[in-house]
């Protein structure tokens, strides 16, 4: 597969986002192997998640639909989703991969459109990338520091993989903005996959 680092320069022009995808990539890539992923996927998924996230909400809900019409993969809680159109963002980005830089790989799609709620039944790669995107090593925020120890230093994935759905529901409790379900039932799934 090719390396798409610098065609993301063309969708992502804010510094800091380009920096945070290119090191998720890397990220991923790096410790795919604690867990039997391909690296190579995994370095895709990484990179290219955030690839529609510039896009106007207009945009990102037409690419999204766009993508829905393929019938590769449901959209769950779609009209939610619709009006909180920041969470279409990796179906944005899957239907970018497809359209514009012939990505077919459905592992590295899914991964994608995964990666703003989480979800339930998510495969390896998805549930990597959801993880990676909240404790690559460029977030700086002391949650990320410890996702990272449990996924890294302690290669206890599934633990990693609650404590984010754990960390990311907090803090949107904490702004008392709406939660969307699937993230919920994502938390429900990676509790039981500890206990
Ligand atoms: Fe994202
Ligand atoms: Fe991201």
């Amino acid at each position: 597969m090719q390396d798409y680092k610098e065609i993301i320069k063309n969708y992502i022009k804010d510094k800091k986002r380009l920096k945070h995808s290119i090191s998720t990539g890397l990220y991923m890539q790096k410790n795919a192997k604690l867990f039997e992923i391909d690296e190579e996927k995994a370095y895709i998924a990484g990179l290219l998640h955030d690839i529609g996230k510039e896009l106007s909400k207009e945009e990102i809900i037409n690419l999204a639909l766009d993508f829905e019409k393929r019938n590769i993969y449901e959209i769950k809680h779609f009209s939610f989703k619709k009006r909180h159109s920041f969470l279409l963002h990796g179906v944005a980005s899957a239907e970018i991969m497809i359209r514009d830089l012939g990505i077919t790989d459905t592992d590295i799609l899914i991964a994608s459109i995964c990666h703003t709620t989480g979800g339930i039944n998510l495969s390896l790669l998805a549930k990597y990338t959801f993880l990676s995107d909240f404790c690559e090593p460029l977030r700086d925020f002391k949650e990320a520091k410890i996702i990272h120890k449990y996924l890294v230093k302690e290669k206890n994935f599934n633990k990693a993989y609650f404590y984010t759905y754990n960390y990311v529901i907090r803090h949107l409790l904490k702004r008392e903005v709406e939660i969307c379900v699937e993230s919920i039932d994502g938390y429900n799934e990676a509790l039981r996959l500890l206990m």
